[in-house]
């Protein structure tokens, strides 16, 4: 369970995505949170505080009846994290200025400095665009708060925009690096930085039905970009098909062969700072790909011409400029150790993370992962089985160590 004991105060504020808290606060209190909510009036218009009270104890007013006196500062002090989610645009505005005039500002305005604060706004785009909003959240960054940015999707004006909130996956993955690393620190941001990811597994057709693929599911390479991206790097994502939804805030590229993933990744390397192949290409395609359905013929075999894909890693190691930095995954069945430090040499890496099917908690449809970490500066780190959010902020922070290597400390495992 990835929150399990972690004291979590959940605000929810006026938005209309606030009907979705309490799937949200449901599924904290089945990963093992213990969780209080907070709830401003403007909200109650759009979630009833009963499905709220299910889950959770629950506070709307700035004085209630069942906790008196300085219930807030109480709460403010017993939380490890407070997430804010829905955040509305009003909210965004009062936490900037410090305005306690709700249950859910009461809370936030008595936190104390070390502990973060995660916010999920959602609102219409224009809403969201307001140069006032715009400033909120740029003012937010700099004090250190997790900002997950809004989706892009039809919204409820029904117009089409950025503005909705994210998946509770993408809300979650954030909350975990909050309470990985606490409040964001000036050192550990990567702004201006660029991050190229690729992700997923390839497709290679046989024919217009079939494929050669594997079971990679994308969740590592989805939680690597958006660990980045909560680190302010401007990050693309290629990415092979999945059946995840695509995080919000960075620049989605969606191929199917490794043939077009290498193409989207060399179009793009040359300006990227850190680039984390994560994606499990298929090493051979067909030599063909029929443009009709093939047909079986009689009982006997069937013969498949197969070539080598183009190994991307390997060629953007080839071409890369000084200062770029290079991470590649292995994944093993056996032999892992020495299959991971050839991949660092062979393939030019200054990373390699390696997981084995062997290992506990690892594998492609899994929430959770068990990785090492091979330096090309000689070391390797094994971390204890976590979720894949978790895993990616540790790779983040061994490749925070390579760029500037007196600012690696933090996010100890828990
Ligand atoms: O050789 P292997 O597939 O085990 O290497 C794994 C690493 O190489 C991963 O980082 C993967 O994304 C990358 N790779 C690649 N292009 C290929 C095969 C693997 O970029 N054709």
């Amino acid at each position: 369970m990835r929150f399990a004991g972690r004291r979590i105060v959940v605000g929810v504020t006026g938005s209309i995505a606030a009907y979705k808290a309490p799937l949200l606060v449901r599924e904290l209190v089945r990963e093992g949170a213990d969780v209080r909510v907070v709830v401003s009036p403007t909200a109650t218009h759009f979630v009833a505080p009963g499905a709220l009270r299910t889950f959770a104890p629950t506070v709307l007013e700035l004085f209630p009846a069942e906790f008196p006196g300085t219930w807030h500062i109480e709460w403010a002090r017993w939380a490890e994290a407070m997430l804010i989610a829905p955040c509305s645009a009003a909210t965004l505005g009062k936490l900037a200025a410090g305005i306690p005039d709700t249950a859910p500002m009461l809370v936030a305005c008595a936190l104390p400095a070390t502990t973060p604060l995660v916010l999920a706004p959602a609102m219409d785009s224009e809403m969201w665009e307001h140069p006032a909003t715009v400033g909120a959240v740029a003012q937010l960054r700099r004090r250190g708060v997790w900002i997950v940015p809004p989706a892009y999707g039809e919204l409820a004006s029904g117009s089409v925009g950025v503005g909705r909130l994210p998946e509770l996956e993408s809300i979650l993955g954030t909350l975990e690096a909050a309470l990985l690393l606490g409040v964001q620190q000036p050192l550990h941001r990567w702004d201006g930085l660029r991050v190229l990811v690729t992700a997923g597994p390839t497709r290679e057709r046989l024919d217009p039905v079939r494929f050669l693929s594997n079971f990679s599911s994308g969740r590592m390479g989805y939680a690597l970009a958006e660990a980045a991206r909560d680190r302010g790097a401007e990050v693309v994502l290629v990415s092979g098909p999945t059946a995840l939804p695509q995080p919000p805030g960075v620049e989605f590229v969606r191929v199917e062969s490794a043939r077009e993933m290498a193409a989207a990744v060399l179009e793009r390397a040359d300006t990227a700072d850190v680039l984390c192949m994560v994606a499990a290409v298929v090493d051979f395609a067909p030599r063909s790909s029929s443009p009709t359905k093939l047909h079986k013929s009689g009982q006997g075999t069937m013969l498949l011409e197969l070539e080598t894909t183009p190994d991307i890693l390997a060629t953007v190691a080839q071409r890369r400029r000084p200062g770029q930095l290079l991470v590649g995954f292995a994944l093993e069945t056996d032999s892992e150790w020495g299959s991971a430090q050839r991949k660092l040499h062979e393939k030019g890496c200054d990373l390699v993370v390696l997981n084995s099917l062997r290992w506990g908690a690892a594998g492609f449809e899994s929430r959770f992962n068990t990785i090492a970490v091979l330096s090309r500066q000689g070391y390797v780190r094994m971390f204890p089985p976590r979720s894949k959010r978790v895993c990616a902020e540790w790779i983040l922070q061994c490749v925070q160590e390579l760029r500037s290597p007196d600012a690696g400390s933090g996010g100890q495992a828990r």
